[in-house]
């Protein structure tokens, strides 16, 4: 008789579930999901992940920055383009209705600025994409490579990760969140006797800083993380191999993949590091290189 009374359909239990969950989540992220996952579908979920989110992108004219405007704004992010190129900068900004900073990211005043003039438009900055950089052909083995060549590549690709994560992270304190990735490079894993040098220990430099930066703020809601992306097929790079076919295949055989990074897919990359999907990724090495440092001897 009890059994009867307390018996409990399952059309009933479901409910019950859905209305505890409604009733107590554990957290605001918690009942977004649960909401999320009760009427919104897998493809919406995706294009919803940034919707909220500020998103600053440097180096957003072209290449990888251009891919990852396109794909944050694709997921709903407000985007910043930021760029040493005001036409190529406006022309991503304005594609995806986004706004769009001039800014040389290897000068403080410049980046102090450009995060006072995110917060001040747009509220917050809770993406920080630190892509910029250069890869100068006066940037070779350190037989050939001057202080000049050497210190502008430190300058663009070092120390201008070092000033964005720096008021980036002055601006997300005060917010209690915020998620940063800091464009590195294979080549920071591994060695290569086409030697870039300046280039190479640059991005060094990016991979331990943001280790270091990752570990360091943690507890205050703020996620640091290095994206390595292999080589990626980007103007530069068929320009270079169009010329020079021998180059490309000298290259081309050390990825198991057996071809280069579209930049979209790097973009892909940065859009789940920027996303709560990645809540518990910090002061990682994100590696995006179709298999090339797990390789010893690649398919034929
Ligand atoms: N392309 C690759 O194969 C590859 C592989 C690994 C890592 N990376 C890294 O990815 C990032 C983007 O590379 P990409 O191939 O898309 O480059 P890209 O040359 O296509 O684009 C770089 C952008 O940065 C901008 N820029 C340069 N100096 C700047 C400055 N001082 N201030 C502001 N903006 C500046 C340029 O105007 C340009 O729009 C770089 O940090 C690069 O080192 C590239």
């Amino acid at each position: 008789m009890t059994d009867v009374l307390n018996r409990v359909s399952p059309g009933d239990r479901a409910r019950r579930r859905r209305r505890d969950r409604a009733v107590v989540p554990a957290t605001a992220l918690d009942a977004f999901t649960d909401v999320k996952n009760v009427f919104i579908s897998t493809e919406d979920r995706v294009a919803l992940r940034l919707t909220g989110r500020v998103a600053v992108v440097t180096g957003a004219g072209s290449g990888i920055g251009l891919a990852t405007v396109r794909r944050l704004a694709a997921d709903g992010a407000t985007v910043v383009a930021v760029d040493v190129d005001a036409v190529t900068g406006t022309a991503a900004a304005q594609e995806v209705g986004g706004d769009f900073i001039a800014c040389d990211v290897a000068d403080e005043g410049q980046v102090r600025s450009l995060y006072d003039e995110v917060a001040g438009r747009h509220g917050s900055v809770d993406i920080a994409f630190n892509n910029a950089g250069i890869s100068p052909p006066d940037d070779d083995s350190i037989l050939d490579t001057g202080l000049a060549a050497w210190e502008r590549v430190q300058r663009v690709n070092l120390t201008s990760v070092y000033l964005c994560c720096k008021y980036a992270i002055g601006q997300m304190r005060r917010q209690g969140r915020g998620a940063i990735v800091n464009t590195a490079s294979f080549v920071a894993l591994m060695g290569a006797a086409t030697s870039q040098i300046a280039y190479t220990a640059s991005k060094g430099g990016v991979l331990s800083m943001t280790r270091e930066l990752g570990v360091q703020f943690a507890r205050e809601g703020i996620r640091v993380n290095a994206l390595c992306p292999g080589p990626v097929n980007t103007p530069l790079l068929r320009e270079l191999f169009a010329k020079d076919p021998e180059r490309a295949a000298r290259r081309l055989v050390h990825v198991p993949m057996g071809r280069f990074a579209e930049p979209e897919e790097i973009a892909a990359a940065v859009a789940f590091l920027a996303s709560d999907d990645a809540s518990f990724i910090t002061a990682s090495t994100f590696v995006v290189d179709g298999g090339i440092t797990g390789a010893y001897v690649t398919p034929l």
